[in-house]
């Protein structure tokens, strides 16, 4: 069932100029809804959120997302506004349940298109490494969909790898995904260089200082990058283009033979700022 607008379901209870001023979307992760608003509306939190938990009854709780997504384990600031006090809860996604802690590690169900668009490209038998896996979302969800060999799944955020832990035993893929605690770099240096058919990099922020990295994790004979970045334009195209010019300029100093396959804009984050999925086949490295 399609989600009611916010400002619809509260069109009975502000102002309009308070209407006006409020955000229309806002996340459901599990039983836990989030939301975004602006300081002068800090006072109409609880009656938002009513309305929200009486318009879905599956929300036991709200939360206010205070401060961006930030640090290096890219986690959120968030506030109690009504509801169950927790910020656990469990969230499903084609098929798999994922447990995760929102104020202490990185989840957004608003990839999960671009999850299972990655996982029906894998192929049968390939090892695959994902870079930045929080917890376990890609990987668990390729295991499911797919039949790779290996999914080695890293993250350096001690709490999210001991979800993923957790995430990996609820969906039975310990054959498949292996968890690993550390830097994306530390840990394919010390034992994961030539070794794999595709490379996850779900790290916007810093994927461009990475991929020399993910390309020493492929394979002699190559293999794909998955890249993510974040990028300013109005136009698709211009979007797109401005992530593949950053891609490229990198990957001939590596001195790497390459080629981009799709090029997509996954979601918009900000007025005119987009988050851009490249797929790239890297042929043999030269
Ligand atoms: C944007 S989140 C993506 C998480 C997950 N792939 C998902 O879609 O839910 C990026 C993740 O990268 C992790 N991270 C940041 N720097 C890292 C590094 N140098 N090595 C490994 N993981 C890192 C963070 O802890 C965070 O969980």
């Amino acid at each position: 069932m399609k989600r009611k607008r916010l400002r619809d379901v509260l069109a009975d209870k502000l102002t309009p100029e308070e209407l006006r001023k409020v955000y229309n979307s806002y996340d459901v992760i599990g039983d836990i809804a989030v939301i975004r608003l602006r300081d002068e509306l800090a006072e109409k939190a609880k009656i938002i959120a009513n309305a929200i938990m009486e318009t879905q009854s599956r929300v036991k709780t709200v939360l206010r997302q205070v401060s961006p997504v930030s640090d290096v384990y890219r986690v959120r600031k968030l506030e109690w506004v009504l509801g169950e006090r927790k910020t656990e809860t469990e969230y499903k996604e084609f098929g798999c349940v994922f447990k995760v802690d929102l104020a202490n590690m990185y989840f957004s169900p608003r990839l999960s298109n671009e999850r299972i668009r990655i996982a029906r490209k894998v192929g049968e038998g390939e090892v695959v490494i994902n870079m930045f896996a929080g917890v376990g979302t890609y990987s668990i969800i390729i295991a499911k969909h797919s039949k790779p060999k290996k999914v080695y799944s890293i993250d350096i955020n001690p709490e999210a790898v001991k979800y993923m832990k957790e995430n990996i035993a609820i969906n039975k893929v310990q054959e498949v995904v292996i968890p690993i605690l550390g830097d994306a770099r530390e840990v394919i240096e010390r034992g994961l260089k030539r070794s794999a058919d595709r490379i996850l990099m779900p790290l916007p922020e810093r994927a461009l200082d990475y991929l020399d990295c993910a390309v020493e994790a492929l394979k002699p004979e190559g293999g794909w990058i998955h890249y993510y970045s974040f990028e300013h334009g109005k136009k698709r195209d211009e979007v797109i283009g401005k992530s593949k010019e950053k891609v490229s300029e990198k990957l001939r100093n590596l001195k790497v033979c390459f080629e981009f396959d799709e090029g997509r804009i996954v979601r918009e984050t900000g007025p005119n700022w987009h988050q851009v999925a490249l797929d790239i086949k890297v042929k043999k490295k030269r």
